[in-house]
């Protein structure tokens, strides 16, 4: 794939070189185009030397009138030839000139005249990531449908801690490819997908609630990764800290009772459906008015089972595709199995949630699809981005063999 990558001028800087190499790895051959602030913590010659390419760091950079003429129309060259922009670190200031079309300098320019797929990996201070201006850039952004990696949380160049370093180069590259092998293919185009992500809250009183550490990435990741295959996405998500992934239609609840109401109301027009939401099992009936107060020497809750909406929509299902999750700390095969069976899916699956760095709040997963045709598919421990594109594959698959078993 032929990528752009756009240098923009923060600490962060020196973590690009290593993006450009990671890039190169994977077979990107890369562009490197740097703002002027770049130039200020790492030189251009270091991304020539690991790209074997010149340079690009100005909008006019000729010696002669001749070449400063070629270099003015350059950006438009450069956009046309490229299949994605991705933009490593993204500061502050890129962010809200990319959302306002400001275009002073090669890369904002060429960024208005680029019409495929944008990647943008920001990396600032705390503070300027969690201000409302950068918020609402954020947002303009991914409504245009930019891809936004997330940055990592920690203590940070300027002494903060918290979120606003930029995303492992590893982690970006492994996206950036397999965003670029997404946008050649849409094979959900004309599905729609209803996904269900992240826990539901149960009020016990107005100020708390049963919960569960479910964090949305896995749903999360299903949701962008149908969306990008093409698909109509309805993502009815419980309460998380997740950005909405660009395209997608979200539907925010917070309890049992809210998600059924939202799945039924948009299961019609679904021709996919994903409950990856960790649904809590029991809630109170009658929640109080007042906040309870601490009188009691032991407390008990009486509480009540939710609705089991996948048994319910497993019930209705018709010949729509039924995908459940089945989050264990047993027997994982034979629970996914049991599962499947009683609440009518075509496919659970199943994982374990009590191994360390996967499963819930984890970046990465490992899990096993149990299939009604009665096959078992281990997917081994991957990015949860990665995995939701293979479970998106073994659907398409299961499709098929379904449609020439009637
Ligand atoms: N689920 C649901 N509604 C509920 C509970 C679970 O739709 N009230 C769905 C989840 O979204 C998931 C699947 O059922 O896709 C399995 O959830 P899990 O909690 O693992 O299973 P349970 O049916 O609750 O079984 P158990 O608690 O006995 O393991």
């Amino acid at each position: 794939m032929k990528l752009v990558l756009g240098v923009g001028g923060g600490i962060a800087a020196y973590k690009a070189a290593e993006l450009a190499r990671a890039l190169g790895e994977r077979g990107c051959a890369v562009q490197v185009v740097m703002t002027d602030a770049a130039q200020q913590f790492i030189t251009p010659l270091t991304f020539a030397a690991l790209t074997q390419r010149k340079v690009i760091t100005s909008l006019f950079s000729g010696q002669t009138s001749e070449e400063t003429l070629a270099s003015a129309v350059e950006h438009i060259s450069v956009a046309q030839e490229n299949e994605m922009l991705v933009v490593a670190p993204a500061t502050a200031d890129l962010l809200a000139r990319f959302a306002h079309g400001l275009a002073g300098d090669f890369l904002t320019t060429m960024y208005l005249a680029f019409t495929g797929p944008v990647v943008l990996a920001p990396a600032m201070n705390t503070n300027m990531w969690n201000h409302p201006a950068t918020r609402e850039n954020l947002r303009i952004l991914a409504e245009r449908g930019h891809h936004i990696i997330e940055p990592g949380d920690g203590p940070l160049a300027c002494g903060t801690v918290g979120p606003g370093r930029l995303a492992e180069p590893a982690v970006i590259a492994d996206r950036v490819v397999s965003l670029g092998v997404a946008a050649a293919s849409r094979d959900l185009d004309g599905e729609t997908v209803l996904v269900t992500a992240g826990p539901t809250q149960e009020l016990l009183d107005p100020v708390r609630y049963i919960s569960n550490r479910s964090s949305g990435k896995m749903g999360y990741a299903l949701a962008e990764a149908a969306a990008r295959r093409g698909a109509r996405v309805i993502l009815v998500s419980g309460p998380v800290s997740l950005q909405a992934p660009a395209g997608v239609e979200v539907v925010r609840v917070r309890s049992a009772k809210e998600m059924r109401a939202a799945v039924f109301e948009h299961l019609e027009q679904a021709t996919i459906i994903i409950k990856s939401a960790a649904v809590a099992d029991y809630h109170l009936e009658n929640v109080p008015k007042q906040k309870g107060k601490k009188t009691a020497a032991r407390l008990s809750l009486e509480l009540s089972p939710t609705p089991d909406i996948l048994a319910e929509v497993g019930r209705v299902k018709g010949d729509r595709l039924l995908i459940g999750f089945a989050a264990e700390t047993g027997d994982l095969l034979a629970e996914a199995r049991r599962k499947m069976q009683t609440k009518n899916c075509d496919m659970v699956v199943g994982n374990l949630v009590n191994q360390e760095g996967i499963g819930f709040e984890s970046e990465e997963n490992e899990v096993s699809l149990v299939l009604s045709t009665g096959e078992t598919v281990k997917l081994p421990r991957a990015r949860k981005t990665e995995i939701a594109g293979k479970i998106f594959d073994q659907l398409l698959k299961l499709r098929l063999s379904l449609h020439a078993a009637r």
